[in-house]
């Protein structure tokens, strides 16, 4: 008999999804006009295969009774209630290093999308304004620029590295200084924010980090200022971005990630200064196929008794 496993949303290439099915007895989630029914289906299920985004929060974990193992296609980990999982005994694997370099690209693809008015020069083009005479404002370099990293882990760091091409000068604001980077660090973060060119948010999601980004950082960003989010939404305080994008207190936003995805509040999508992307900093091919990969692996350690190649880290809970 193989094992019952619920899968909450299709993964990546097909190579994934024919592997899961392979193996497992799968309940497809994004399948049921039921959820609830589904579930109840799912009571013998000993895995869950989940998103970063769409994680797995104690009302799901405790509709699941037989619920031995999470796997997670996705590095973040604050849409998982890991406390409850713990308690329960649940092993919880995440795919974090395979996804830093697409998601990484794509941080650098925002900055250069917003600075050199990418999305806005291919709307002037496609809307005939071109045609009609007018000229497209200049846009800016980011060469030589200041770039100001809230968080500096593997994504934040890889940003950095390719940005180096570029010359620009890097900060980082982190709970605690960091050993061995080549960045400088800034204890808080507006002040970073304000010798910073562009802020990129590539920080974890979670309790931690809600709302860090607000009004006063904003500001301190400046009128010609640039914040880039690959993280998570929680991380801005979206009303507060809009307020200051408005105001003109901010110079321009380019966001792969909002706080009630997939909904994006219509006041940024009116914005000519604000590029938005829907969740896809590690939606590459290879990156995704990477990720299912280990999604698969860390699920086929748990069921052979072995320990799982990446666990997410539980300690402290
Ligand atoms: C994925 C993410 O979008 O890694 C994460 O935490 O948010 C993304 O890489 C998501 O998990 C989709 O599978």
């Amino acid at each position: 008999m193989k094992p019952e496993v619920v899968v909450l949303s299709r993964l990546g290439p097909p190579e994934v999804m024919e592997a899961l099915k392979a193996s497992y007895q799968l309940h497809c989630l994004w399948e049921a006009s039921d959820r609830k029914a589904a579930l109840m289906a799912a009571s013998s299920a000993r895995g869950l295969v989940t998103t970063g985004s769409l994680g797995a929060d104690a009302a799901l974990i405790d509709a699941l009774p037989a619920l031995e193992v999470i796997s997670i296609n996705g590095v973040g980990l604050d849409a998982v209630d890991l406390p409850a999982a713990k308690a329960r005994g649940i092993a919880v694997g995440y795919t974090p290093g395979v996804l830093t370099e697409g998601v990484a690209d794509m941080a650098v693809a925002l900055i250069l999308a917003a600075s050199r008015k990418l999305v806005q020069g291919d709307r002037f083009v496609r809307n005939g304004t071109w045609a009609s005479g007018e000229k497209l404002a200049l846009g800016w370099s980011i060469r030589g620029k200041v770039v100001g990293f809230l968080g500096f882990g593997r994504i934040g760091r890889e940003v950095a590295r390719l940005l180096s091409v570029f010359g620009i000068s890097a900060l980082y604001h982190e709970p605690e200084a960091l050993e061995g980077v080549a960045a400088d660090y800034c204890s808080d973060l507006t002040t970073m924010a304000e010798a910073s060119d562009v802020v990129v948010v590539c920080c974890a999601g979670g309790a931690a980090t809600r709302n860090l980004v607000d009004a006063s950082v904003l500001r301190a960003l400046g009128p010609k200022g640039l914040l880039v989010n690959i993280a998570r939404g929680s991380v801005v305080c979206e009303p507060d971005l809009i307020a200051a994008l408005q105001a003109g207190h901010l110079g321009g936003a380019a966001l792969d990630v909002f706080a009630d995805e997939p909904q994006v509040p219509a006041a940024l999508q009116v914005m000519e200064n604000v590029v938005l992307t829907p969740h896809i900093a590690s939606a590459t091919a290879e990156t995704r196929l990477a990720m299912g990969r280990l999604v698969v692996e860390n699920l086929a350690a748990y069921f052979s008794g072995k320990p799982l190649l990446t666990p997410a880290p539980m300690d402290g809970l």
